[in-house]
């Protein structure tokens, strides 16, 4: 394969889903809220919380499924993508332990950071590295992505205009060059001047004075996540169809000829609103926000691994997917299955 025909063809999924529902009627006792009004503002019906295990945990058993649907061995995995908001730690990246836990000993690893866009932007890295494998650079013909978050975690329980949306799960897709299929084309970028509209603060051990003292903070625990979600609708509006329509473009491919567009899912009225404006038939448009809520970067992940285990993807279909989400990040590509 020559480094133009090397696309990159997802070959599984796998996803994790914690058992815990939190439901909307358990959110109106947190806070002023009600089933009825989360319901038709955003789609949400529950969502899942996970409440023992460590985000790397869940990361492994998704990333595990995927791999066992692949039929590679751990040990063909050249390259370990993993992207999360809500790592466990500031280090090691959440790929490391990926890595370790399925047993990818010749992979490198490493996180990306894009907010719920991650997963359009670990496969265009991917396909990036596929791409660009030639003599004398680390050559990558397999990769394993999985997105992982665990939201319960940075939530303000306390704000009921952010805690509705937020559900925790794991998507993961295994990823093989292919001479075939694959990768047609993405569209990935960023509106860092939006940055402010999705924020959840470091957490800070120590404080540094100016003074030249250390002392440790006596308020570690972070603000949590805080967001202004009026900005972030009308940014994500905009940018779902610029995105869609420019992978479109890029790729040669009508909307028409698609056979599925699947969304990152965080308000079904920003899905809605999309369909619309592409003149996409909402059939196409699926959804799972009614059972998950918004789970970032492991939401596109995650209902390709419905789609992809219910037998709905055959080889040859042209399917798109979308991200937005916190950076401001955002993004589409289109996928030969
Ligand atoms: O992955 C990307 C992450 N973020 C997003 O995708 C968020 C995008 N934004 C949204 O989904 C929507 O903006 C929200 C669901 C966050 C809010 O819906 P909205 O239709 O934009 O509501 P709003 O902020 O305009 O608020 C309308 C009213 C307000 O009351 P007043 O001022 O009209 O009296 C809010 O205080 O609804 C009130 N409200 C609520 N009422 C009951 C806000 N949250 C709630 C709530 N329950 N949970």
């Amino acid at each position: 394969m020559n480094s133009s025909t090397r696309r990159a063809r997802i070959i599984s999924t796998g996803s994790y889903i914690p058992e815990r529902v939190l439901s909307n009627d358990d959110l109106s006792r947190m806070v002023e809220t009600d089933d009825e009004w989360i319901r038709e503002r955003t789609g949400i019906g529950e969502r899942r919380i996970n409440t023992s295990m460590k985000n790397h945990e869940m990361a492994v058993i998704a990333a595990k499924r995927a791999l066992e649907a692949s039929g590679l061995s751990p040990l063909d995995i050249d390259l370990v993508i993993a992207s999360t908001v809500t790592n466990d730690n500031y280090t090691p990246a959440l790929a490391c332990h990926v890595q370790a836990g399925v047993g990818a000993k010749n992979a490198f690893a490493f996180d990306i950071n894009a907010g719920c866009s991650g997963f359009v932007y670990a496969l265009d890295t991917a396909s990036a590295f596929i791409s660009a494998s030639r003599p004398g650079t680390r050559q990558v013909n397999n990769v394993l992505i999985v997105c992982s978050e665990v939201l319960s975690r940075i939530t303000d329980y306390t704000d009921r205009t952010s805690c509705v949306l937020f559900g925790d799960g794991a998507g993961a897709a295994v990823v093989c060059a292919d001479s075939e299929h694959g990768l047609l084309s993405s569209y990935i970028k960023t509106d860092g001047t939006g940055a402010d509209s999705i924020t959840a603060p470091a957490l800070t051990s120590v404080i540094a004075n100016d003074d030249g003292t250390i002392e440790n903070n006596p308020d570690k625990i972070t603000e949590g996540l805080k967001m202004n979600g009026r900005k972030v609708f009308t940014f994500a509006v905009k940018a779902i169809p610029e995105a869609l329509s420019e992978a479109l473009k890029a790729a040669d491919v009508t909307a028409d000829e698609l056979k599925y567009v699947i969304m990152h899912q965080a308000n079904i009225r920003i899905i809605n609103s999309a369909v619309e404006r592409l003149g996409i038939d909402p059939e196409k448009a699926p959804v799972n926000i009614e059972r998950y809520g918004n789970t970032s970067s492991a939401s596109v992940p995650i209902l390709l691994d419905e789609l992809n285990r219910a037998g709905k993807l055959q080889r040859g279909d042209k399917l798109a997917i979308e991200g937005f989400g916190s950076g401001l990040t955002y993004g589409a590509a289109i996928i030969e299955w």
